[in-house]
């Protein structure tokens, strides 16, 4: 086996917003849905490819809250492609040490599919290697909303800390680096909250094509970054002769 490449340390999370299934289907003469199938298999090298480097958190957004604006048909089709997903995956995820967890508003659900949900959380609950949160009929602002319910509803003090604490990641590190495949330069409404410090890394790949490898070169990006939080970088030269740098 070759050396095992880790990612930087810091590096805790990574979010994905998986995009461009449908352009890759039409691209070749297929429909969309096809792109969505070929999308699981994207997810999974990429649940490899974080496994390999040693992140232990990976967040994916599968479906937004918007998403069910889309045409019946697809919406249909997603549906039946995560129960099917669920179904197939959930054992060998399990044997790889991934903890799933599902993020959103499940209410929408029909009750088959939140059975699974449920039973893969709990098959997966003891699972330490990786947590994969997929984000289902999730959105940021949501999130925000529902936090600030339940915040309000305890009787709480409404401060960064506490808001932050009842939202959906409470209890995991932010982001460190979010990925964006498909070409476009957008959030759309994914973690609004946790993304404050994230550093982006947006590609043309479209998602059926992003792999373990692509994620290696996201992750090789990331590692030049610097990181300052709204601070300033350390000036050694200043500090050792006492001038002021503006
Ligand atoms: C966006 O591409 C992708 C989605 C709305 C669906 C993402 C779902 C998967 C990759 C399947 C994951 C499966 C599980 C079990 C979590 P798009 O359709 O908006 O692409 P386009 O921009 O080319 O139209």
């Amino acid at each position: 086996m070759t050396k095992r490449e880790l990612a930087p340390a810091g590096l805790r999370h990574i979010a994905v917003v998986m995009d461009g299934n449908g352009r890759w289907a039409t691209r070749r003469l297929l429909p969309r849905t096809a792109g969505h199938k070929y999308g699981v298999d994207a997810l999974k090298s990429t649940v490899r490819g974080c496994i390999a480097q040693g992140v232990p958190y990976l967040t994916v957004f599968a479906f937004s809250s918007e998403n069910w604006n889309r045409p019946a048909d697809e919406v249909r089709a997603l549906m039946d492609l995560f129960v099917q997903a669920l179904r197939r995956e959930t054992r060998e995820l399990a044997a790889q040490g991934v903890r799933l967890r599902f993020v959103g508003d499940r209410e929408a659900f029909e009750p088959p599919m939140r059975e699974l949900m449920q039973q893969a959380q709990d098959l997966t609950a003891a699972n330490t290697t990786l947590v994969l949160n997929v984000a289902l009929n999730y959105g940021g602002r949501w999130d925000i909303v529902q936090a600030m319910r339940a915040l309000q509803a305890s009787g709480g003090p409404i401060t960064e800390q506490t808001l932050a604490q009842h939202l959906c990641l409470a209890d995991m590190p932010a982001p460190d680096l979010l990925i964006r495949t498909g070409g476009e330069r957008r959030i759309s409404n994914f973690l609004l909250w946790q993304i404050a410090y994230t550093e982006f890394y947006f590609t043309d790949a479209l998602w059926p094509d992003f792999d373990e490898k692509a994620l290696a070169l996201a992750i090789a990006d990331y590692a030049q970054r610097e990181r300052r939080f709204g601070s300033v970088p350390p000036q050694p030269e200043a500090q050792a002769t006492g001038l002021r740098v503006a």
